[in-house]
């Protein structure tokens, strides 16, 4: 078929109006059989959207030969291919000249059989065939040739026939009936897609043809901003913090002195954590302040804690023997890149102790924070020096273990991990201390999920909170559960800069409770 490169489309579509104004109904596997399917349908629905044409789908059953059939249509049935050699050789054939002529021993052996069945051809004495019918009619090749030309056969008999023999086969074809529409034209008109100031100046509108609207195209992809991931699972994190009555602690700060981030710990000034393996630690300025108020209405004495912190580690107080070591301020002074979301939680639990409830006692709280925090680890697929930590603070008088394993079952219940185990641990300042871990199915595996613990007295009672106030706090990091969620296993697809744009884009929201 002969298409304009320019447009082939266009031109498919001129051919069927072309061939619509001069007979109508139009079938197109009759009119184009060489057409694909997909570009008349894709043409129609051109002409169709503009009522020039109108078209319903037929479906139907086209003969087509197979390549034994193909050949027999071209060279004439086996039997009246032997009948005709024989024919011309006036003194008979053996069966060794009759193969030479035809040249397909196969032709010869099926041939002659049903050429003697039909009576065409006879053997003589000496064993050659001879012709007996004066002529033959080729009635197979007749058969397949209507075929080839018109792909069926008026008579249902002979399709079958033939389809037995497999000189051919049937095939379900689609094709489009068509009409002439409303619209019908030898050609597109130009559409105009806009009404613009110079066709009102010219008049040109009234007599333009305008293309319709679409209203089921879909709208271009916008290329609008996207939460991260991380910040879908925090966004979910969240709300079940809230809806478990918890206070978000402000932690806007990435630099705390070591005071916040270890000593009102009791992290000794000695411990390996504080070390520079892992702690990143702040060149300039080199010292921060003391910890001191940071509002107007934050009544708390300042000094009075910075020394019960020392006498704590140093000499031991509140009922401890302490760590008994020279308790140096100017190390508790440095700064570091926050280790742990539990340096804020130390000071909002100091700011606690200072807050009168209707008892006259500080009131239970609850608090939580999901941010950032540093820590100097070699990096690999699963650690970043950085990541963020999710935190849980929550104090009341005389909580139990078991209450508070109670509410690690609710907490993390809410984020579809069940069947929690919990494996003694080390903090310095809580005790006991757990790290808490689950199967996770998807995994198949036992996975750690967090770490928690009682604060010790060391700890609470340095910052006037009373003896029979207990806190318990957790700790877990956003990008595990993050990562299970997403399936992903190397941590920088997820932070840092080879994340990739389109990962973020088209990340779905992430939805706990159902399956990992
Ligand atoms: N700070 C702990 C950590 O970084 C988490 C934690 C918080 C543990 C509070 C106990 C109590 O893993």
């Amino acid at each position: 078929m002969a298409h304009s490169a320019a447009n082939p489309a266009g031109d498919l579509i001129s051919q069927i109006l072309q061939a619509l104004d001069k007979s109508e109904p139009l079938v197109s596997a009759d009119a184009f059989p060489a057409a694909p399917f997909v570009e008349i349908k894709a043409a129609l629905d051109r002409l169709k959207s503009r009522d020039m044409v109108r078209y319903d789908t037929i479906e139907r059953q086209e003969a087509l030969l197979e390549p034994e059939g193909e050949e027999i249509a071209a060279n004439g049935s086996h039997e009246a291919r032997v009948f005709e050699a024989v024919q011309k050789a006036m003194e008979g054939l053996s069966v060794k000249e009759l193969e030479e002529t035809i040249g397909d021993k196969n032709v010869v052996k099926i041939g002659q059989g049903k050429a003697f069945k039909e009576k065409w051809i006879s053997k003589t004495k000496d064993g050659k065939f001879k012709a007996i019918a004066e002529s033959i009619k080729d009635v197979t090749r007749g058969q397949l040739e209507t075929i080839k030309t018109t792909r069926t056969h008026p008579n249902a008999k002979t399709l079958a026939d033939l389809k037995k023999r497999k000189l051919i086969r049937m095939q379900k074809v689609i094709s489009f009936r068509i009409h002439k529409g409303d619209k019908f034209a030898l050609e597109i008109p130009d559409e105009a897609t806009d009404l613009t100031a110079d066709m009102i100046a010219s008049g040109s509108w009234k007599t333009a043809t305008f293309k319709p609207y679409n209203f089921k195209a879909l709208g271009a992809a916008q290329m609008a901003g996207a939460l991260h991931p991380l910040n879908k699972v925090r966004a979910e994190l969240r709300s079940i913090f809230f809806e478990m009555g918890f206070e978000e602690m402000p932690t806007n700060k990435f630099v705390e002195s070591g005071f916040w981030n270890f000593d009102a710990l009791f992290v000794p000034q000695q411990h390996p954590a504080r070390d520079l393996q892992d702690t990143f630690y702040i060149a300039d300025p080199p010292l921060a302040d003391k910890p001191r108020a940071e509002s107007p209405d934050d009544k708390k004495d300042y000094e009075a804690y910075w020394n019960h912190t020392k006498a704590v580690h140093q000499d031991g107080e509140f009922g401890s023997i302490g760590y008994r070591y020279p308790w140096s301020g100017d190390e508790s002074l440095r700064l570091v890149l926050r280790t742990h979301t539990t340096a804020v939680s130390a000071s909002m639990l100091h700011k606690l102790a200072a807050v009168e409830g209707p008892d006259g006692r500080p009131p239970p709280a609850r608090y939580f924070s999901i941010d950032r925090v540093f820590r100097n680890e070699s990096v690999d697929a699963t650690h970043l020096a950085e990541f963020h930590q999710v935190e849980g603070v929550i104090a009341d008088y005389n909580l139990s273990m078991g209450e508070l394993m109670e509410f690690m079952d609710i907490f993390f219940g809410k984020m579809g991990i069940t069947g929690l185990m919990y494996k003694p641990a080390y903090n310095p300042y809580t005790e006991p201390s757990m790290e808490i871990f689950s199967y996770h199915a998807g995994l198949g595996k036992i996975v750690e999920i967090g770490n928690s613990g009682m604060f010790r007295p060391e700890v609470l009672e340095t910052m006037g909170l009373p003896k029979d106030m207990r806190v318990f706090g957790f700790g877990l990091s956003l990008e595990r559960p993050t990562m299970i969620k997403y399936g992903i296993s190397n941590i920088r697809e997820l932070l840092g800069h080879k994340v990739d744009l389109n990962f973020v884009q088209n990340s779905p929201a992430v939805q706990f409770g159902g399956k990992a």
